[in-house]
């Protein structure tokens, strides 16, 4: 198993250019399956997330090429399997994305129910309440989603809580059903947004992405076409805390500084200097961190994907910050890992409580998800000696090699396989 060698202390300087969105490029590729023609993408981050979709898909029948310069070329002509098997599944929460996909256009599916994860229990209850009042039957049996539908109808659904992929796999079911569906309290990350785009080019009836009504009136067939993936906006916010974190100076480029106005304020709030471009930022850390309070929320509000790193840079804070996570129940582990190398924080329930002005040391740090691996490998920048990071397949899952991003920015990392 790989690990991350890092020996803190170098500032960051220098310019990043940002991959594709791994959670915009999910659904994109699941959204393949709602028509026999071929869909050609741009922009996919070459992790480990994509090529699981990849292979998914093929299991089902797909033609799916991924390819390293980030182009995909995705035909589910026809399929022979509207399944999706526990051991893909167990390996990636977000094959759920094919659930809708497949009733919709296919009457039928038979998906392994995800289980939780590191972060929280994950249910999927939204998504198929939403299928259910579209006409869809779906039952669990035997740790399976099993789905069908005489033909998907239009419905008015209300989520109780707002849902990401729910949102997603709704809105991919509702392109083929018959007549309006209105998805309310609807999720309005860019990357439903990017989905919505992809899917009236597909020539799909959408309206009000990106707020929280969404309204999808049902044609009879979509056809292929080609998508740009967005940038990711988290990887985005991952190299604008390193540059705050090292006290560097970091220009990001090719990326939509818009879509991180609550990360970017926020920033400027800790002290940071933050320019803003049309398609790139630029981050100057300051002295001192300034510790401010932070609590996550759907977007637009401060992203949960974003909490663990900044609680690293809390961490150098010159007081106390207290960051509330009210999306997942249990996203603090690396706060634990942080503590091993000599953060303070004391985490209660959905609060972590992050004392400044102690300066970390390297030590021997484990990652349990992918933004948790981030936010050690931002801690291990700023710590004094050697930190190393084990189980960095969580890191792989969403990043593009940024261990070599972040060497090329200065910083003494490396991968140890
Ligand atoms: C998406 O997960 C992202 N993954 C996550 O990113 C991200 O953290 C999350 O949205 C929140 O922004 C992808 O897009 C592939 P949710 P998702 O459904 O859709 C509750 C990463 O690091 N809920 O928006 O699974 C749920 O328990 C990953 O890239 C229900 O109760 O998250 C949670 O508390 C980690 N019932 C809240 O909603 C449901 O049916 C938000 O979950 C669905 C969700």
């Amino acid at each position: 198993m790989d690990k991350i060698r890092i020996v803190g202390g170098n500032a960051l300087a220098g310019r990043v250019e940002i991959s594709g969105a791994k959670n915009a490029a999910l659904p994109a590729m699941a959204a393949s399956l709602l028509t026999a023609d071929t869909i050609h993408l741009e922009n996919i981050p070459y992790v480990r997330d994509i090529l699981t979709t990849r292979n998914l898909l093929r299991e089902m029948g797909s033609e799916a090429e991924v390819r390293k310069d980030g182009t995909a070329t995705l035909r589910a002509a026809e399929l022979h399997s509207f399944e999706a098997p526990y051991e893909l599944v167990k390996t990636m929460r977000a094959s759920i994305l094919v659930l809708g996909p497949l009733v919709g256009r296919f009457k039928k599916a038979r998906v392994s129910l995800p289980g939780g994860c590191a972060i929280g229990a994950r249910p999927v209850n939204l998504h198929l309440m939403g299928l259910e009042r579209m006409g869809a039957k779906c039952e669990v049996v035997h740790g399976y989603i099993e789905a069908s539908t005489e033909g998907l109808h239009g419905a008015y659904i209300l989520m109780e809580t707002v849902t990401v992929t729910g949102t997603e796999n709704l809105m991919m079911a509702a392109t083929l059903a018959e007549g309006e569906t209105i998805l309310d309290n609807a999720a309005c990350e860019p990357e439903v947004s990017d989905l919505a785009d992809l899917l009236r080019g597909m020539g799909a009836q959408i309206e009000g992405d990106g707020t929280r009504t969404i309204r999808i009136s049902g044609v009879r067939k979509l056809r292929g076409c080609r998508h740009r993936i967005i940038p990711d906006r988290i990887e985005a916010g991952t190299f604008a805390i390193a540059a705050a974190i090292t006290r560097g100076d970091i220009e990001i480029a090719n990326c939509r500084p818009h879509q991180l106005t609550a990360v970017l304020t926020q920033l400027s709030q800790t002290g940071a200097e933050v320019d803003i471009g049309p398609a790139s930022f630029r981050v100057k850390g300051r002295d001192p961190v300034l510790s401010r309070n932070v609590t996550t929320y759907p977007y637009p509000a401060f992203p949960t994907d974003m909490q663990a790193q900044y609680m690293a840079l809390m961490t150098q804070g010159d007081g106390i910050a207290v960051i509330t996570e009210t999306i997942f129940e249990n996203r603090f582990m690396h706060a634990l890992e942080m503590i091993r190398m000599g953060a303070d924080i004391a985490v209660e329930g959905r609060q972590a409580v992050v004392k400044g002005g102690r300066s970390l040391t390297g030590a021997r740090v484990l990652a349990s998800d992918l933004r948790a691996s981030a936010s050690l490998i931002l801690a291990g920048l700023v710590a004094s000696g050697e930190t190393w990071i084990d189980r960095v397949y969580h890191l792989d899952r969403g990043y593009f090699h940024i261990e070599e991003k972040l060497a090329a920015l200065g910083a003494n990392i490396e991968r140890v396989p």
